[in-house]
């Protein structure tokens, strides 16, 4: 069986793919043939040796497949069951700790750029009805990670205002799942024509980050200030999120695509009583009762482009481009 591995010191170049037999699963384990995954930024940070890990690493956090054999004592899953992956494999409910997360998928422990894997049989949860395996291996970082940030931390109610920014896998599942909740979505991006799209796909009001440099400001002067903003920016966005949020709002702090550190004007966080939250995806328990909300809601996710097992470095280089609209996949059937 293929997999890919990240030779040190990491880099498009040292991805690599080996073979190696398929594994046997122990006690409590179930084999997984994965038949998808999804990029996230996390999983390029670690390809390029930006987020350390040990040589030779499996990477990507996400993965869809169906159980294949199933380890003694396993009684969750049986073969043929269509399976998800999980960012957190140890955290499985209640809050966050270190142990909890310790385990990274695709970081500290092995990923799912691979074709078959021996996963514990908690790690996983069961893929929406009716998904494709790509649909399904979009979800275990960006939907949970904007569910999270929206459901279960936000609190989020019908008739709340959310901003999601730029047109990344990230905010089009928070932008999906604010709609299907009754919000009124905000969002921006730096191109027109995704600026189109986005309303297509149910944003009440769009503006382009690029051509208005007071776009934080802008958005509060349209809105009054707005309940839930997902920044994603760092830098190159936390002051006009600070700028865009209602009096006693949420700005949770999920990205860090304009840099590692950010300015803070701190007046601006108390001025406005906002909460600010630092998020990392999230549980088992959160990702299932998302999933319970994709059947119920019928959310499909937006997929730009999917690219064959072999193409995981064109996968990526596309994704640095910034042409994306929504996720990219990986096909392991291609
Ligand atoms: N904390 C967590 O648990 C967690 C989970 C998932 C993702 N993240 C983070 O969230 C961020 C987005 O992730 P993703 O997977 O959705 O990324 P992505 O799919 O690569 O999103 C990239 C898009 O974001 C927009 N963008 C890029 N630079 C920007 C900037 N300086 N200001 C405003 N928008 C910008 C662009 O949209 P336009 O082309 O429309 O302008 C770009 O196409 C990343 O930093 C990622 O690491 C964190």
């Amino acid at each position: 069986m293929k997999r890919y591995q990240v030779i040190k010191p990491g880099g498009l170049d040292k991805l690599c793919i080996t073979n190696t037999e398929i594994p046997e699963p122990n006690a409590g384990e179930v084999l997984v043939r994965w038949r998808a995954s999804s990029l996230n930024y996390h999983d390029y940070m670690v390809i390029l040796g930006h987020i350390p890990s040990e040589d030779g690493r499996i990477p990507m956090s996400d993965g869809a497949g169906e159980v294949v054999a199933v380890g003694a004592g396993v009684t969750k899953w049986n073969t043929g069951d269509k399976v998800v992956s999980l960012f957190f494999p140890d955290w499985l409910e209640g809050k966050p700790s270190l142990s909890k997360t310790l385990g990274v998928t695709g970081d500290s422990i092995d990923g799912c750029a691979v074709e078959y894997a021996c996963v514990n049989a908690q790690a996983l949860t069961a893929m929406p009805n009716n998904y494709s395996f790509e649909q399904a291996a979009t979800l275990p970082c960006a939907a949970l990670t904007a569910w999270r940030a929206l459901i279960v931390e936000g609190n989020l109610q019908a008739g709340d205002s959310v901003l999601v920014q730029g047109t990344g896998g990230m905010s089009m599942f928070a932008l999906q799942i604010a709609k299907a909740a009754g919000a009124y979505v905000y969002a921006t991006s730096s191109s027109e024509e995704k600026m189109e799209r986005l309303k297509a796909m149910g944003a009440d009001e769009v503006l382009n980050y690029r051509t208005d440099e007071n776009w934080g400001i802008t958005l509060a002067k349209r809105s009054g200030g707005i309940d839930h903003v997902l920044d994603i920016g760092a830098d190159a966005t936390l002051d006009h999120s600070l700028n865009a949020v209602a009096v006693g709002g949420n700005v949770t702090l999920i990205g860090v695509l304009g840099g590692l550190t950010a300015k803070l004007m701190v007046p601006k966080t108390f001025g406005k009583q906002v909460h600010m939250n630092g998020i990392a995806v999230g549980s088992r328990e959160m990702q299932e009762k998302m999933i319970t909300a994709i059947n119920t809601n019928h959310i499909v996710p937006v997929i730009d482009k999917s690219f064959g097992f072999d193409n995981l470095k064109e996968a990526f280089e596309h994704q640095a481009s910034g042409a994306h609209f929504g996720k990219i996949v990986l096909n392991y059937e291609k």
